[in-house]
């Protein structure tokens, strides 16, 4: 049966309205996901038991965070096996599983089922995660770890990037349903003039990501002065992921100031 004229214009208005609402969401929420690992970098420290991050991811939650990020390391440097666990059963709301390619690592996060699993490069002598994956370089083993994280039931996999158009077009490509754009220039900029230029470049980014149906995720050393003039510039972006900063302050004012003031910041009010 073919369209009517007011047929037509009832389903334009109709599809109109939806993107409408879609990007109005998109742009009015931006989830917070607190990384919880520096305190488990603590415990280790003096092979305590003590701090302990599920404690503290409980705390993260009672104050306002909309989820949990941790980076199981295959060194197991800070995270454990036993926390990822214990993070699983009592996180309430997002998990984010940050983790490389690497087989243990897969099966364990398989196992987990978190909300998000964050495909993220790593070398054992980086102090952090240094920068985004070489989604091209690494595209046989990234089309061979995908589809295991949905199959396990995972709903969705993200990979850690470099806001480069090639990398966002591989990142849709090999089957990645969000990205989390790599923000360490932007918070590294030595002048407020080089952060707008990078601001720009993760926008564009942010940009082609949403049209080509991504998820849009950002993080790495976003903290309470540099996120306003990075949430100014940068698009969709749905979650960010923030770690040092809160952590930093949470030594000195508490766990759950820090994240609330961490929230209001990212929540802008
Ligand atoms: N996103 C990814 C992929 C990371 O590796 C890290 C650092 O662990 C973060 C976000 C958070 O960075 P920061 O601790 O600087 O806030």
């Amino acid at each position: 049966m073919g369209w009517t004229e007011a047929g037509r214009r009832a389903a334009g208005a109709r599809a109109l309205s939806v993107r409408f609402f879609r990007d109005l969401m998109d742009c009015a929420v931006t989830n917070l996901l607190i990384n919880i690992d520096h305190v488990a970098t603590l415990r280790n420290a003096r092979q305590e038991s003590f701090p302990d991050p599920v404690h503290a991811a409980a705390r993260c939650e009672a104050a306002g965070a909309d989820g949990i990020v941790f980076h199981l390391r295959e060194d197991r440097r800070h995270i454990t096996e036993r926390d990822v666990r214990l993070l699983k059963e009592t996180v309430k709301g997002k998990l984010d599983f940050e983790l490389s390619t690497n087989d243990e690592v897969v099966a364990i996060c398989c196992d987990v089922v978190p909300d998000l699993a964050t495909l993220v490069p790593e070398r054992r002598e980086e102090v952090t995660t240094e920068g985004g994956l070489d989604v091209q370089a690494t595209r046989d083993r990234l089309e061979a770890v995908i589809p295991r994280l949905y199959n396990a039931g995972i709903p969705q996999v993200s990979l850690f990037i470099e806001p480069d158009p090639a990398q966002i077009e591989a990142a849709a490509d090999v089957g990645a349903n969000c990205i989390e754009l790599h923000t360490g220039d932007f918070a590294n900029a030595a002048t407020e003039a080089d952060q707008r230029a990078i601001a720009r470049q993760l926008a564009d980014g942010a940009r082609a990501a949403h049209d080509a149906g991504l998820r849009v995720h950002a993080g790495h050393g976003l903290d309470y002065t540099n996120f306003p003039l990075f949430a100014d510039e940068v698009p969709h972006v749905q979650e960010v992921s923030i770690g040092f900063a809160v952590m930093a302050r949470a030594i000195l004012v508490g766990m759950e100031p820090a994240v609330r003031a961490m929230r209001r910041v990212v929540k802008g009010y």
